[in-house]
């Protein structure tokens, strides 16, 4: 027998590719942008008469378009300008520190093998650079992505070599656009960089969920034609990417998982029980990511909150919490961490979404945290008991074994 004879795949075909869905599609129009790409021309356009641009920076919360507008008005920019023209980008998160940054510049305009293996000081690779950009004898546009980062490593300096190569050296042209979440970010800088940074701010506010019925609906009429699926089901996508602070990545994301699963299922259409169904999956992915790199005393705590919360409905306190959690420590060998490390790992899980916490009066005797599990406890509770370290500790799993009253 086929294993693949049960999937049949006879409901809906797709008319388009799903990649149309997917993070690495690039779209040639964005909607409800229209004013953000406007302004970011304007800004480059003396570009086009061979003058300097000014630096942009552009704020905006996680899927509001800030990426690939950039790399979509810069791919036009230089479809204009043409030869005379490079754009560099770089992602602070994986290139986060000045010097990498512009070995990263070196390497690209002026070639892999520029800087040895050996690495230069930064004095060399500043002076390197310049050099090379000067005979080069092209505008250069730098995106800093994510640029929030660079700065939270290094301080509020971090830019000020990066300005210096672009604005003061005379026959190098050059300007920086940063993008960041980071709605501070410019008063983190350094005076001396803030007084170079002659900049224009540029804001992508959240989309509302009308705006991302926009967005979506030319993408899935691509993926799935006109019928094949109900209007309520994208609309769903868009109203629970608008509550999600409005971002786009979640809405098609959505639509994408919905999609999958209809198909999966030989669904005549795609219906909004599959955006639930995709709402579903998604939560439970990143929470499984989440709790698979949490350290291992991190997920014993996680562990003991939803022990405390299977022997006691109501919220735990943390002297319960630290209680059952030492008993795992001795269950599992490893050494138990102090009450203000468990303090510390019970902020951090609530930082990840992962429990929530609220403090309560004791009256005199001061005040203690209320814990409580913000998702679903068995499915927690399997991704965390998957790790090997934790073998013995299997027959937890059998939670109501485990009381409670006997451990505080
Ligand atoms: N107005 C729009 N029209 C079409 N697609 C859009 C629009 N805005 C965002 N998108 C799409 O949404 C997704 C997320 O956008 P993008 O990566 O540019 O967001 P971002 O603001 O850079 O987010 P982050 O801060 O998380 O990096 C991408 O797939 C992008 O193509
Ligand atoms: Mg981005």
């Amino acid at each position: 027998m086929n294993p693949f004879d049960k999937y049949q795949f006879e409901s809906f075909s797709l008319k388009g590719d799903l990649t149309v869905l997917s993070a690495t599609h690039e779209p040639e129009e964005f909607p409800h942008r229209e004013e953000q790409i406007a302004r970011m021309a304007d800004a480059m356009s003396s570009l086009l008469l061979g003058m300097k641009s000014s630096h942009l920076i552009l704020y905006g919360k996680t899927g509001t378009g800030k990426t690939s507008v950039t790399k979509f008005v810069t791919s036009k920019l230089s479809e204009k300008i043409g030869g005379n023209l490079t754009v560099c980008y770089i992602n602070c998160q994986n290139y986060d520190s000045p010097y990498s940054i512009l070995v990263f510049i070196a390497r690209t305009l002026l070639g892999p093998d520029i800087v040895p293996q050996s690495g230069w000081t930064l004095d060399r690779i500043y002076e390197e650079l310049v050099s090379g950009l000067k005979n080069l004898k092209k505008e250069i546009i730098i995106i800093l992505d994510e640029v929030d980062k660079l700065v939270e490593k290094n301080g509020g300096d971090s830019l000020y070599l990066l300005l210096k190569v672009t604005d003061e050296n005379p026959g190098v042209s050059g300007s920086i656009i940063g993008i960041t979440n980071d709605t501070a970010f410019y008063e983190k800088l350094d005076p001396r960089v803030k007084s170079r940074l002659n900049k224009e701010s540029i804001v992508f506010p959240p989309y509302n969920s009308e705006q991302l019925r926009d967005i979506l609906l030319p993408r899935v009429r691509r993926v799935l034609g006109d019928e094949n699926y109900d209007e309520t089901a994208v609309n769903l996508c868009a109203a629970i990417g608008a509550q999600e602070h409005g971002d786009a990545r979640k809405a098609i994301d959505l639509m994408r998982v919905a999609i999958e699963l209809a198909l999966r299922d030989s669904a005549k259409r795609v219906t909004r029980e599959y955006v639930y169904k995709a709402r579903d999956n998604l939560e439970i992915d990143i929470m499984r990511e989440t709790i698979k790199t949490l350290p291992v005393h991190s997920k014993l705590v996680l562990l003991s909150v939803i022990l405390c919360g299977e022997a006691r409905p109501n919220s735990a306190t943390t002297g319960e919490v630290s209680s059952i959690y030492n008993h795992l420590c001795e269950r599992v060998g490893i050494a138990p961490l102090t009450q203000r490390r468990i303090s510390d790992f019970l902020t951090d899980l609530e930082d990840y979404g992962l429990i929530s916490t609220t403090l309560k009066s004791l009256g005199r005797y001061g005040r203690t945290r209320l814990i409580r599990i913000t998702g679903r406890e068995n499915d927690m509770k399997r991704y965390i008991l998957d790790d090997p370290d934790f073998s013995n500790i299997g027959d937890v799993k059998q939670s109501r074994q485990f009381k409670l009253d006997e451990r505080i």
